[in-house]
Order: C-alpha cells, then sequence, then structure tokens
C-alpha cells in the first residue's frame, strides 16, 4: 500500500503569497501544496494537506492521524510559540514527525525562539523557505525507507 503522509499548515499560512513575502516568500499555500505532492508522487508517497487558523481543528487533525498516516509534516505557525495542546496531541503520533518554519525562527523575534513541540518532534527545519517542505519530505522518505 502506499506510504501517506500528512501535511499541517498552522494560522495564517492560507494568506502566503499576500503575507509578509519578504519573510515568507510569494509562493502560496496552493503552491506549496502542489510542489510537495509533486515531490511525494516522485517517491510514490501519497500527500495529504490541511489548513486551519484553529488550535483545537488542528489537534483534532493530528489525533486522527493516528494509525492513518506513517508520518506527519507540521508547520505550527505562531501556535509553535504558545500551543501545549498541539504539543500533547503530537506526543499521542508514533510516526516521525517534522516542524517546519520557512523563515528562520531563531533569527528573528526572541519570542519566536522557543518551540513548544521542537523536543517532541524528530526534527526541525527552520529557514529555507518552501525548499524546507521538500527537505522535509526527503527527510521522512529516508526515515520510512531505513
Ligand atoms: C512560521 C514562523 C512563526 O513564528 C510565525 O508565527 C508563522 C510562520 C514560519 O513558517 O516561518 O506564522 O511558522
Amino acid at each position: 500500500m502506499k506510504q501517506k503522509i500528512l501535511v499541517i499548515h498552522g494560522p495564517n499560512l492560507n494568506m502566503l503569497g499576500k503575507r509578509e513575502p519578504e519573510k515568507y516568500g510569494t509562493a502560496t499555500l496552493d503552491d506549496i501544496n502542489a510542489t510537495i505532492e509533486a515531490h511525494g508522487n516522485k517517491a510514490g508517497i501519497e500527500v495529504h494537506a490541511y489548513q486551519s487558523n484553529h488550535e483545537g481543528s488542528i489537534v483534532d487533525k493530528i489525533q486522527q492521524a493516528r494509525k492513518v498516516f506513517d508520518a506527519l509534516i507540521i508547520n505550527p505557525a505562531a501556535y509553535t510559540h504558545t500551543s501545549i495542546a498541539i504539543r500533547d496531541a503530537i506526543l499521542l503520533l508514533d510516526i516521525p514527525v517534522i516542524e517546519i518554519h520557512l523563515s528562520n525562527i531563531y533569527n528573528r523575534e526572541s519570542f519566536r525562539h522557543k518551540s513548544l513541540v521542537c523536543d517532541v518532534v524528530t526534527g526541525q527545519i527552520t529557514g529555507f523557505g518552501m525548499y524546507g517542505y521538500i527537505m522535509a519530505l526527503d527527510a521522512i522518505v529516508n526515515i520510512l525507507h531505513r
């Protein structure tokens, strides 16, 4: 059976393209999803993308990922820095989880330096823009196939 990866995009990422392009780039969320899907197809992996501006909806989605998906790529966006609920939901999973950020959260405002999920994920990719999603997918392919 084809392996399935869930990609979760947190709040305000639906505005990519229009939102602070100097920090987040000019690609829209649809562009990013299309790129990840195409890259996943090449590796024989099914990619499902989900975006929400709501913390509880993201928690629901992570819970539903249990036993359904083989890996999770998540950009929790601003919830990275605030959400114990998303952290706790990630702890329910026993699959590889990659935390990703378009910008480098460590060279921005100090309140972005703290990630509440960084120590409960498999690894973190931060600061490589849209290319980071390709890196995340490659990392997952590597983990799943080794
Ligand atoms: C972000 C970084 C967060 O600090 C911010 O709140 C975002 C996007 C990123 O992808 O660089 O919304 O997760």
